[in-house]
């Protein structure tokens, strides 16, 4: 070993020799080749180096984007960073869904970002934390499906009713659209539809806003009707006004009296069925109530075997009716309440 590193030795020191040898012809036209080149190299790299700091200023935030994405692209779609393997994320009682206008592979090695700014985005209470749980290719391979789900800061612990209460309604206004879901980071797009996967207690939505409260007459949640379409089948695409006009010649609505419902999903599903329809009647002058209450118990049962007039086709088969019986709703004018009255029969002499 150790000759051998001498005989190196050796011959390194004979090149320099030559090297230094200002007789050696071979040398001359050597350097002055060299100093060519190295003012050529000069020039090149010069020119180069502000090509390079100018593509790096404009390119750098595409590069950010961009680059992590590449290394992940063969890695499976979710890997957890944040995540506790230990705990089951995916048996979340909260859980929700929206579109990214960017490819899967740009979006997950932004995912611990994305969960702060959907945090941020929703004004979470302190108690809570957000967890992607999953990234998927959707339709065409430029946008991600994003699932998420809301946890309890503390394993073991549940989400505060408090909490619950303030996240249903931020998810409520994401669904009707009075906010969105606001990430800053450029990375990320416009988010869109926003769905709600699960929900303790049941997610509803009203897709005139809000149940007008007349000043006077009555307001009540008369009628449910149950169809095997989900929330966000009906919610878009006026379809809900549409319904809302088949039920109104369905029922016989007299000019005064006009309905409203609410989308409820008893699992805190948007996408899937089945839907109840909580429709509310409100009335704005002096009826006798009872009367028509009985007279929508009345149609409506003998309509139930034509779908309610409903077309099968949009809004889905129903599945069930339930009818309010009594005066459960908001009466707002006393006078509206009838004494009660031994028979039925008398209705027709009192109006
Ligand atoms: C993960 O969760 C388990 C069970 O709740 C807990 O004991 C453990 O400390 C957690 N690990 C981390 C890294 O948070
Ligand atoms: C959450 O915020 C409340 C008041 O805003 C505070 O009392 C509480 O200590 C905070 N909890 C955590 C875990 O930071
Ligand atoms: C979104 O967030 C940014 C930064 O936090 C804020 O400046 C902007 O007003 C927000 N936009 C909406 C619509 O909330
Ligand atoms: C309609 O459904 C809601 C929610 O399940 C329930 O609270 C209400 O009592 C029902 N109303 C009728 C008339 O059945």
């Amino acid at each position: 070993m150790k000759k051998q590193l001498r005989a190196n030795d050796v011959d390194h020191q004979q090149q320099q020799q030559n090297l230094d040898d200002p007789e050696n012809p071979h040398q001359s036209s050597r350097f002055f080749g060299q100093s060519c080149y190295s003012a050529l190299s000069r020039f090149f790299s010069l020119r180069c180096l502000i090509v390079l700091v100018v593509s790096l200023a404009i390119l750098l935030p595409t590069i950010f984007c961009l680059f992590p994405s590449r290394s992940h692209t063969l890695a499976p779609p979710l890997s957890q960073p944040h995540a506790n393997d230990t705990i089951n994320y995916n048996a979340a009682s909260v859980q929700a869904s929206f579109k990214l206008r960017k490819p899967v592979s740009e979006v997950t090695s932004q995912k611990g970002a994305l969960e702060d700014e959907i945090f941020r985005s929703i004004c979470l209470s302190n108690d809570t934390k957000v967890i992607v749980l999953s990234l998927r290719q959707s339709c065409s391979c430029k946008y991600t499906d994003v699932e998420f789900a809301v946890v309890p800061v503390s394993a073991g612990y549940e989400i505060s009713t408090q909490s619950l209460t303030s996240l249903r309604s931020s998810f409520v206004n994401l669904l009707e659209q009075r906010s969105k879901l606001n990430l800053t980071t450029t990375c990320f797009g416009k988010p869109y539809s926003f769905q709600v996967l699960k929900f303790p207690g049941g997610i509803s939505v009203d897709p005139s806003g809000s149940i007008p409260v007349p000043s006077f007459g009555y307001v009540g949640n008369i009628l449910n009707i149950t169809l095997d379409r989900s929330i966000s089948e009906i919610l878009p695409d006026n379809k809900a006004q549409k319904l809302s006009g088949k039920l109104a010649v369905t029922l016989y609505l007299e000019p005064q009296e006009s309905i409203y419902f609410r989308l409820t999903n008893i699992q805190g599903s948007t996408v899937s069925p089945p839907v109840i329809v909580q429709v509310y009647l409100v009335i704005t002058i002096r009826v006798n109530l009872q009367l028509r209450l009985d007279h929508f118990a009345h149609i409506t049962q003998t309509s139930s075997a034509n779908n309610l007039g409903l077309e099968n086709t949009v809004f889905g088969e129903v599945k069930g009716i339930t009818i309010s019986t009594n005066l459960e709703g908001e009466i707002l004018d006393p006078a509206l309440v009838m004494a009660p009255t031994p028979t039925p029969a008398c209705y027709p002499s009192l109006c």
